[in-house]
């Protein structure tokens, strides 16, 4: 006899928006049985609770493909346990964790190992990154196809650049095969000298800035060898109006090629180091950049140029952050403000529609990862948030499920804000409040 007890629950009146399906549907029924969609008019579901939608937005599969999960080695700033808590605090259901851990993630067993730590865990899914080069030292290629046959989703030495151009052409031409994609940090490090963006607040401040033509010469190049190659590039955390200019170029050309922002670049300039001065809470790379810059991500994100949203969640622990600017790491913690914060710069002062803006942290995310989703449609999982959007709220990092509280969005309002987030049927949190009791076995 089956011990599995048959769960359910109908939501009334729900604004369905589905980036999937490109559904945008005002005050929808729906019901989920046994981790999976079903039919509104299943007769089953009369047994399951009804949850009132009315207000309501509900958003399939939102993936933040940028983490920083620390483990293995370094737990004291976040673990996998915290992480996959911080995501779903956030309403985030699939997460993509860069390989930058001790040691770094750049082979097939580390790849299952985090397969197996995200089922275990349960509250998410966990789609890993694999190194593109052997412990990310930039010398030779890792072992790709393998860790692609364990679940590699994509490759990426985050945190620093594939340096090599040859390199960057081998990983970039193999990876295609598969196919997967190869996920550049792109930063010429010989240019990039400073703490923060080079400029005029730099300069009032004396700290070394860092101009964005470090980013843009090897976008350049990545296009370039993207073009070369036919391979499949995405570049992480875009932050210049060069590399839109990149990007742009290798779109009209039919490479195939990705870009994506984060939501501190897209909410705040280099202004910030205005209020917080030495306070190395901004101290994240690429570092956050002009009012000009800025403006100019949030266009090319409504333009089409940009595909994916994601946090770079990079959590570290208070004590390194309370080093001098010179000594804290570079990193902001962004799960849980990923969704409010794609909202608040995006939806809120009516730049984009929330469809548009979902899928960017839905459908793109998925596309570059290789991940196949029908929509929500009668036997797909049940993986979904439920967002309000006129909930505004101010950012309070002591309320954050991670262990890093490190974040200059600390004290802003956001508007809009998930409340519940439902990962193969299961609530992983509702009201704010994390549900990790008695889950596991996620498939
Ligand atoms: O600010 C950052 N922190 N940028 C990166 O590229 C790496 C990340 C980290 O791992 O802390």
């Amino acid at each position: 006899m089956s011990t599995e007890r048959t769960t359910g629950v109908r939501i009334r009146g729900v604004r369905v928006i589905d980036p999937f399906r490109d559904v945008d549907s005002l005050e929808e029924d729906l019901g989920i049985i046994d981790g999976v969609f079903v039919r509104a008019d299943d007769p089953e579901l009369m047994r399951f609770p009804a949850l009132d939608g009315r207000g309501l937005w509900l958003v399939p599969r939102i993936v933040d493909m940028h983490v920083h999960f620390r483990e293995p080695g370094q737990t004291w700033k976040e673990t996998f346990h915290t992480g996959c808590r911080a995501a779903a605090h956030g309403g985030v259901t699939g997460v993509a964790p860069m390989p930058n851990t001790t040691p770094v993630i750049d082979t097939p067993e580390w790849v299952e190992w985090e397969i197996q730590r995200g089922r275990d865990i349960g509250l998410v899914r966990v789609f890993p990154i694999g190194a593109v080069t052997q412990q990310s030292r930039g010398e030779a290629l890792a072992e790709l196809f393998r860790m692609y046959q364990k679940g590699a989703r994509a490759f990426s030495d985050d945190g620093r650049p594939v340096t090599s151009s040859a390199l960057m052409r081998s990983a970039l031409s193999y990876a295609a095969t598969f196919p997967a994609a190869v996920i550049n940090h792109a930063e010429d490090l010989s240019l990039a000298a400073g703490w923060c963006n080079e400029g005029a607040l730099a300069q009032q401040l004396g700290l070394p800035g860092t101009p964005e033509a470090a980013e843009a010469v090897m976008v350049w190049r990545d296009v370039i060898l993207a073009g070369l190659t036919g391979g499949r590039l995405h570049e992480a955390h875009v932050s210049s109006i060069e590399s839109l200019n990149a990007i742009r170029y290798a779109k009209t050309q039919n490479f195939r090629v990705t870009a994506e922002v984060t939501p501190h670049h897209l909410l705040l300039s280099d202004e910030a180091l205005a209020r917080w001065r030495y306070d190395p809470v901004t101290k994240v790379n690429p570092p956050l950049r002009s009012a000009a810059t800025r403006e100019a991500l949030l266009h090319a994100v409504k333009a089409g140029d940009i595909d994916v949203i994601a946090s770079d969640h990079a959590p570290h622990h208070a004590d390194e952050k309370n080093l001098s600017y010179a000594e804290a790491p570079y990193g902001i913690s962004g799960l849980e403000t990923l969704v409010a914060g794609a909202l608040t710069a995006l939806v809120d002062p009516g730049l984009m529609s929330p469809m548009e803006v979902m899928r960017r942290l839905t459908a793109g995310p998925h596309r570059v990862l290789g991940l196949t989703y029908p929509g929500v449609v009668p036997g797909a999982a049940a993986d979904l948030t439920l967002i309000d959007p006129r909930q505004r709220w101010r950012v309070d990092p002591a309320q954050f499920y991670s262990k890093g509280r490190n974040t200059p969005l600390a004290g802003m309002t956001l508007v809009g804000q998930a409340v519940a987030t439902m990962v193969q049927g299961r609530w992983t949190m509702r009201d704010g409040e994390v549900l990790d009791e008695g889950l596991s076995n996620l498939h």
